[in-house]
């Protein structure tokens, strides 16, 4: 499906809202409404229980966003965490610099893309897109054009020098997409904390953070949690929580937000033990996508060129959104550097008594860091779907359906009495229903022919609808209907709980 009637399927299906939207939206904002809550809400559950449950050294945190104003200076969020601005003078649109360069090398290759489609419809089937990328002069010219401009951005980047990204915006002569001029700003650095001021500090004293990772929470806590709990290192800290950013262009629906929800664990580790601790976290991690039966080629890692301030090894999984391979989660050796600089702010020591070294240090950190909306949208678009199925006359009609694994779906069952009209069906159904509500997030739906309400269910992602017909209350069995195959078989009332819990437990997927 689409990105655009993705978005429209989440607001119809009541899986997420632009927030405030009746006063026209606050952008990249948004609200999870009654689907999404239970969907989010089943991700986080399948994370906690995978990192921390099924992991004797990992335990769990739930840390304040507020922090003491200088854990933003320790871990160097004030001075380095910045995005290059450039603003166009016509239009007044803001834009991040190295976006619009990045979208420059973009154009670039779908020409090569343009030229290698025509090419497949000339040759057919004996093309060899391949062969065709590596002789063709002109898309050979353009790749070293891309890598070019790539190396040019990364430098910059790197150096932190928004004079050369001017210099790459007026020397490529880019646009602003919405006046078409180039009468650019300069480029600027634009810090992403949003800050706000304590009630009774006035001035810079009281200047406050909303945390822009929950890492922080965690680094700070770990003496605390270390001392509490008596782990022996390597241990982990895992916590779910809201970040806030005041990203400069935050587009792509809940793919990049000022407000969203990260799910953190930082792994304390023996200093130059941290690369197989790297290894072993970047292979779990992505064992844990592919539990959810994740097509494994919409996976990918991405190492990164670029290391940030804290970093010795950085990788990304990357999923196939519907705009393209992006980040979905990061995996990152943080070295001593956090645990190090809070130290030395704080004047508190911060470090750990090895007994079978008999020696006290500074731990490393290798960190798993996912967000938790951006693992939603990957749910979504990797589960819903437009397939012909065959209707009740046997012709052919579209139903929309959303393959999610049963442990994630938001309504795990459906109970439907096959006529609403009819007391004695109603009562038996709702019956059911009170029983099974103990077990499930289950749904009572009267309303409608009983095709519309199995297309109702397919949209929203429900593993299994069950009916309840005459034949309920001559033998006590009713239909169960399976999402994927549509197929449905009889079974006695007290074995639905049996069945449904069989597919859509959570140890499937751990
Ligand atoms: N503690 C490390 C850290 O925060 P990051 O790569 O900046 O690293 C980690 O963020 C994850 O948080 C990303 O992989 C992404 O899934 C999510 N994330 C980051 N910025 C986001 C945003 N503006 N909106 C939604 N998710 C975001």
């Amino acid at each position: 499906m689409d990105f655009k009637n993705l978005i429209a399927h989440c607001k119809e299906y009541g899986f997420v809202f632009q927030s405030s939207e009746i006063y026209d939206g606050l952008s990249a904002v948004y609200d999870y409404g009654p689907y999404g809550v239970e969907l989010k809400n089943n991700i986080k559950s399948y994370w906690w229980k995978s990192m921390v449950q099924m992991h004797e050294n990992i335990v769990g945190l739930d840390s304040a966003i507020f922090m003491h104003p200088k854990t933003w200076k320790a871990s160097g969020h004030v001075d380095a965490f910045n995005d290059p601005l450039v603003d166009n003078k016509d239009s007044k649109k803001r834009y991040r610099a190295d976006q619009l360069i990045e979208g420059y090398a973009e154009k670039i290759e779908a020409k090569t893309v343009k030229d290698v489609e025509k090419a497949k419809t000339r040759f057919g089937d004996a093309f060899d897109e391949k062969q065709f990328r590596e002789t063709n002069d002109r898309i050979i010219e353009r790749q070293k054009q891309i890598e070019a401009v790539l190396l040019r951005l990364s430098t910059a980047m790197g150096a932190g020098d928004m004079d050369e990204l001017k210099n790459m915006i007026e020397d490529y002569e880019i646009v602003c997409p919405e006046s078409g001029s180039r009468n650019w700003t300069e480029v600027r650095q634009f810090n992403l904390m949003f800050n706000t001021q304590l009630g009774n500090i006035a001035g810079e004293e009281g200047k406050l953070y909303l945390r822009p990772e929950t890492a922080q929470g965690i680094f700070v806590n770990f003496l605390n949690v270390q001392k509490s709990t008596r782990q022996k290192i390597p241990f982990g800290i895992a916590q779910i929580g809201k970040a806030f950013r005041n990203e400069i262009v935050a587009r792509q629906f809940i793919f990049r937000m000022r407000e969203f929800e990260q799910m953190e664990m930082q792994f304390f580790v023996r200093p130059g033990s941290e690369m197989e601790w790297y290894d072993y976290w970047k292979q779990s991690r992505l064992n844990w996508h592919k539990a959810l039966g994740t097509d494994a080629s919409k996976l990918r890692f991405h190492d990164h060129a670029n290391l940030a301030h804290y970093a010795n090894a950085a990788v990304d999984i990357e999923y196939d959104f519907p705009f393209g391979f992006r980040e979905l989660e990061g995996i990152h050796s943080r070295t001593d550097f956090d645990l190090s600089q809070h130290q030395a702010l704080s004047g508190k020591k911060l470090q750990y008594f090895d007994p079978e070294m008999n020696e006290n240090y500074v731990p490393y950190v290798v960190e798993t860091s996912i967000g938790c909306d951006r693992m939603f949208l990957a749910m979504i678009a990797n589960s819903l779907q437009e397939e012909n199925v065959p209707d009740a006359e046997g012709a052919d009609s579209l139903r929309t359906v959303m393959k999610l694994h049963p442990a994630l779906a938001p309504v795990k069952v459906a109970i439907l009495p096959l006529l609403k009209n009819k007391e004695e069906l109603t009562k038996a159904a709702s019956e059911i229903y009170d029983k099974l509500k103990l077990s499930f997030n289950c749904q009572y739906d009267e309303k409608d022919a009983i095709g519309r309400r199995y297309r109702r269910q397919d949209a929203i992602g429900t593993p299994y609808c069950v009916t309840v017909d005459f034949e309920t209350l001559e033998n006590d069995t009713v239909t169960i209907r399976d999402r994927d195959t549509m197929e449905q078989h009889r079974v006695k009332i007290s074995e639905i709980n049996n069945e449904v819990e069989d597919k859509v437990k959570m140890e499937n997927l751990l």
